[in-house]
């Protein structure tokens, strides 16, 4: 390994949500944070480097990253995953809960059913709520140890509340899953079928564990791109949440058309330069950082998987198969899910996101964010077990 993921970085100072708001979230401050979904690890040296090199600069006027910027995504895509993406289908802005919130306004009416599938990232039943759309949970089912959709109850929710927009989550925080090519067509052949848009949340589509491959639901077949539109960023693979840049990709002109006609009533224009430098430097010479990232990552979950099963084996982890969040089962502690963030927060100090906030299927359920040195996860798994072992 060239990159050393053990070192530990300290982040409080630095404005992190992650470190620095504890109390003001009505915290104890020695809480140890493993909930919001970035990394503690630095971003890989080209992308500093860059940054560094425009800062040097100092003037910041209205930018815009012209030809080679998207030439990067372009080859990113087609080296990660095949997909071929063309320069006019592309739309940036600062992020994907920003770029759902864009496309539910410009493409449904108020009143209109937004289909989700919990537990699922929370921001997507925000935006929809906020945006005064109504959620439509398809639930996804659990057998214990996997999640699968319940195709049936996807149909049936798309009939019976006249469906607009179905929001795919793709591989899907918070239960680790990289859906198959078989269970994206019969999703997307499903939307087809019923007129419904697909907003495809690809974000996570660089962490994939071995054995499970990512497909970009638009390339699946010329009839998807028709209808969906695929949201993509770098800030989970590179860890650049806070330069807020974000890459969308609507491959129809009608729909292209009218997210932009809503970015304009917004008042959105330019995206942030150094978002933009980032990701031309992180797609044109991140993908060995990447790689061993990877490697990191998957040690990480072998230590939690292992440490569960021989001190907490009440305790069972959700095999993820893509992303650093992982998804643990408490339930068999028997606890209530105010007992439960009681026993996280105060006994065992540690910052989690409950799985509760996911919607439908949570409870009993916590995630972990496993991106961090394998320190940290030592003391996290140490503090659990203590605090579980004095609950008896
Ligand atoms: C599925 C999913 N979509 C979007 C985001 C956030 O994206 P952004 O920071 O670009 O708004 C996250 C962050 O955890 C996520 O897990």
């Amino acid at each position: 390994m060239m990159i050393n993921f053990d070192e530990m970085i300290e982040r409080r100072g630095t404005g992190s949500i992650k470190y620095d708001f504890a109390v003001e979230k009505g915290l104890p401050e020695d809480v140890l944070p493993l909930w919001v979904a970035d990394m503690d690890f630095r971003t890989p040296a080209c992308v500093s480097e860059a940054l560094i090199e425009r800062a040097k600069h100092g003037i910041f006027g209205y930018s815009e990253l012209g030809p080679e910027y998207f030439e990067a995504i372009e080859n990113w895509f087609k080296n990660t995953t095949g997909w071929q993406v063309k320069r006019n289908w592309l739309i940036k802005m600062p992020g994907i809960v920003f770029a759902v919130a864009t496309i539910i306004r410009a493409l449904t009416e108020e009143g209109d059913g937004i289909l989700i599938q919990e537990p699922v990232y929370y921001p997507f039943a925000e935006c929809i709520e906020t945006n005064g759309r109504k959620r439509i949970v398809n639930e996804l089912l659990f057998d214990g140890a996997r999640y699968t959709i319940d195709f049936e109850d996807f149909e049936d929710k798309i009939i019976n509340n006249k469906v607009k927009l179905f929001i795919l989550c793709n591989p899907h925080n918070p239960i680790g899953r990289v859906w198959t090519e078989t269970e994206l067509i019969k999703m997307g052949e499903i939307c087809q079928k019923h007129g419904v848009l697909v907003l495809s949340d690809e974000i996570h589509q660089d962490f994939i564990y071995p054995g499970h491959k990512h497909f970009v639901f638009a390339a699946l077949k010329p009839e998807f791109e028709e209808i969906s539109i695929t949201c993509t960023s770098p800030s989970k693979t590179f860890n650049l949440a806070g330069l807020q840049i974000s890459n969308i990709f609507a491959p129809t002109q009608e729909l292209r058309h009218r997210i932009k006609a809503e970015l304009w009533r917004m008042g959105v224009d330019e995206s942030n330069i150094m978002g933009q430098i980032a990701c031309e430097a992180a797609y044109r010479g991140g993908a060995e950082w990447l790689s061993e990232l990877k490697d990191y990552l998957l040690g990480n979950l072998a230590y939690i998987r292992d440490f569960l099963k021989e001190h907490l084996p009440q305790v069972s982890l959700v095999e993820p198969e893509g992303t650093y969040l992982v998804w643990i089962d408490f339930r068999k502690l028997g606890l209530s899910d105010e007992n439960l963030e009681d026993l996280m927060i105060n006994k065992a100090r540690l910052w989690l996101d409950a799985g509760t906030m996911f919607g439908k299927g949570g409870s009993g359920f916590e995630r972990f964010n496993i991106a961090c040195p394998r320190a940290t996860l030592e003391k996290a798994m140490s503090q659990l077990e203590s605090a579980i072992l004095a609950l008896q």
